[in-house]
């Protein structure tokens, strides 16, 4: 799970995980995500092809949670068999909600009418199509396979929208018939995917076998949890994973939460930890900061332990995998919220629910030791310079949550794993 709101670098950690597990699953969220994973002089992005489907005949699912953009899951098939990338193994369950163009342009469209307040979300049509599903007037992956089905939902689906999509009337991607026609296109290209992946789960879960639920986004995004409006609109906690997969709570062992060693945030919205200063630029700067699906500049800010704590209650984390921890190396000293400042000398030691509470709010500030000496070489937590070692002390003890491992660097062998971590290897 992303731990705080979203670019975490779950991407090169379900990638590591998803080597042991015989099934990995996305179950929310669709083409808003952007996964960077390295291999060798290889760079992947993704955006909804899950990350273990650079092993070769990995089941990579694609959960009835998730929303789809066909034409994106196309694209990145393509691209993957182009760079001879085995895809066989990716399932897309059929009751998976499909984004159609509409949704694109409603999204569009939503954005520019709220003007200063828009929420900067990536345009990816991600939140008219959850609305279109939760108004059961969602279109799915199995509507692909049926093109009288298929026609009559969307015209069902395009008949209240006339009103806001006016602006867009001769847009020919709005063409019912061509519309239909390109999606049965889609559908045909598809259908060796589609497939009923919640029975795969439960094949895999019922023999033993390892599922990694692979989360997009991050908690505060989480649209019931979340920093709302300034969210996106799906549930990007761990409960999701079993509405979003089609598995019971008590099917999952393990909850981890992946969090930077430092916050960032892409879009509008509270950010209590922010800075707009010049630590603010270098984090962006050597952290890379910029959106893997937007190609927007991150907001950079301090690890804010409020938020974090907050993450682990909500998900009920076991474990915390710290990420970028890198990118601190010469930050000295560093700094950790361990609780805001609201208006008028208030204080907050929880994630305060109220948005103007949080919009005011400020991180009150523990001043850590940095380091200086290169890490990125560390694969042991006892190859860290003390410093490194308190900070992350200093989150697994205001968290509560013990750390399972550490990524210093981008390459896939840039990572400590702790004792814990390696347990799960073992288990598999
Ligand atoms: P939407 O998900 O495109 O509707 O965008 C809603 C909010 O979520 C915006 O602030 C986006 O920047 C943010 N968001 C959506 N997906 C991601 C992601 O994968 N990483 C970080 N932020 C995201």
């Amino acid at each position: 799970m992303g731990a705080q709101w979203g670019d975490e670098g779950k991407g090169k950690v379900t990638d590591l995980l998803a080597e042991q597990a015989d099934v990995v699953v996305r179950f929310q969220g669709g083409n808003n995500a952007g996964h960077t994973i390295v291999r060798g002089d290889e760079v992947y992005k993704f955006h909804l092809v899950p990350s273990g489907i650079l092993y070769p005949g990995k089941l990579c699912l694609i959960g009835n949670g998730v929303v789809v953009d066909p034409r994106v899951i196309i694209g990145e098939l393509d691209e993957l068999r182009r760079r001879g990338v085995d895809t066989n193994g990716l399932r897309i369950s059929a009751n998976a909600h499909l984004i159609m163009p509409y949704h694109l342009l409603l999204d569009h469209e939503g954005e520019t009418k709220l003007g200063k307040l828009q929420i900067g979300t990536t345009r990816r049509g991600i939140g008219p199509a959850y609305a279109d599903k939760a108004a059961r007037l969602g279109i799915r992956v199995q509507d692909l396979l049926d093109e009288k089905i298929l026609k009559q939902k969307i015209a069902t689906a395009l008949e209240p929208k006339r009103q806001s999509l006016r602006p867009y009337a001769k847009d020919p991607s709005l063409d019912l018939h061509t519309m239909t026609e390109d999606y049965l296109r889609y559908g045909h290209r598809l259908e060796p995917h589609i497939a009923d992946t919640q029975r795969i789960v439960w094949d895999a879960l019922d023999s033993d076998g390892l599922v990694v639920f692979e989360g997009a986004q991050g908690t505060l995004l989480d649209i019931d949890h979340g920093t709302y409006p300034f969210v996106t609109s799906s549930n990007p906690i761990a409960g999701a994973a079993c509405v979003g997969a089609g598995v019971g709570p008590r099917d999952i062992d393990d909850v981890w939460g992946i969090a930077k060693a430092y916050v960032t945030r892409v879009g509008a919205g509270p950010f209590p930890t922010e800075l707009d200063g010049e630590t603010g630029e270098r984090l962006r700067e050597a952290g890379h900061e910029f959106g893997t699906t937007t190609g927007r500049a991150r907001r950079t800010g301090w690890m804010d332990l409020v938020a974090l704590r907050y993450a682990a209650r909500l998900n009920g984390l076991t474990g915390l995998v710290i990420t970028k921890l890198d990118v601190l190396t010469g930050i000295d000293p560093l700094y950790a919220a361990v609780r805001y400042l609201g208006p008028e000398g208030s204080r907050f030691d929880e994630f305060p629910y109220h948005q103007s509470i949080l919009h005011k709010a400020r991180g009150d500030y523990v001043e850590l030791s940095g380091w200086h000496e290169d890490i990125s070489g560390a694969r042991r937590i006892e190859d860290l310079p003390q410093a490194a070692r308190d900070y992350l002390d200093f989150i697994a003890e205001h968290t509560g949550v013990p750390i399972v491992m550490v990524s210093v660097g981008p390459e896939r062998d840039q990572m400590i794993w702790t004792e814990a971590a390696r347990r799960l290897q073992k288990v598999a």
